[in-house]
């Protein structure tokens, strides 16, 4: 599906990438091709926090994170811990590490997850490479901590490419509260006006096929692995204004 994207995204002539629901940016890093100008996006302020640091203080992170192991209590102690009372770079530490250690990559509702038929969930040492790669590959780009709605109303131009890979129709709440399932019509609405173009990828659901149904629409066959239960089929639908 992420190679799908990208080939999709890089066939698109724009000026300006943006991507209004980046997360850990899955399809953010993949793609090859540079444009004008890049902007990417999340409401998560944790994340956000974590991409700045990873581009200003790279070294200073991994330092933080060198003697860290997949330790159950040091999860837990984390994740009772205030990230308000902490620096910027203890709580992107923090979030790395619960991020790493948590089942499935949860970002909220998380539980410490054991991975019984390789090795152990952290290793510092290719996270560290991870996140210095990622810290130099963020050096020209913007991040914005916004809703998705204001950060499209702000980026919208001709130029413009738009993708949003926004939580999927079932699953809203997985990411905090930050989305309801209201906000797909509203997301339709907004499209359809902008000036922009866009791609959005989502599940494969009759209501998605039904709020999106004015755009073109193609089902793509896909698979997602979580640690420990093999590789599950699934289908996604990519919308696009072409
Ligand atoms: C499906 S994930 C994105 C996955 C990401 N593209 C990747 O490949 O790793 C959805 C993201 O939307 C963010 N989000 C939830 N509500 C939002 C909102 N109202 N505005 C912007 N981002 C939001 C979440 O914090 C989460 O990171």
């Amino acid at each position: 599906m992420a190679k799908r994207l990208c080939a999709m995204i890089e066939a698109t002539p724009h000026d300006l990438y943006a991507e209004p629901f980046v997360g850990m940016g899955g399809v953010f890093f993949r793609r090859k091709l540079r444009p004008k100008a890049e902007i990417i996006n999340d409401w998560n302020g944790e994340l956000v926090n974590l991409f700045r640091c990873m581009r200003a203080h790279p070294a200073a992170l991994t330092q933080l994170l060198e003697w860290t192991f997949s330790c159950r209590a040091d999860f837990d102690q984390l994740k009772a811990a205030d990230p308000t009372s902490m620096t910027d770079l203890q709580r992107a530490a923090r979030f790395v590490q619960l991020q790493k250690l948590a089942f499935g990559g949860k970002v909220i509702g998380q539980h410490f997850g054991v991975c019984l038929d390789g090795r152990s969930r952290f290793r510092s040492s290719s996270v560290s490479e991870d996140l210095i790669a990622a810290g130099n590959r963020l050096q020209d780009v913007t991040i914005e901590n916004l809703d998705w709605l204001a950060f499209i109303d702000r980026y919208d131009r001709s130029g413009t490419l738009f993708y949003l890979d926004p939580p999927y129709y079932g699953t809203e709440t997985y990411y905090g509260d930050g989305f309801g399932r209201d906000q797909f019509a509203r997301m339709a609405e907004r499209l359809a006006s902008i000036k922009g173009r866009f791609i959005v990828s989502l599940n494969d659901r009759p209501e998605v096929r039904e709020i999106f149904g004015q755009f073109a629409i193609e089902g793509v066959g896909t698979s997602y692995g979580l640690a420990g239960n093999g590789a599950v089929e699934a289908r996604e639908v990519i919308i696009t204004n072409r």
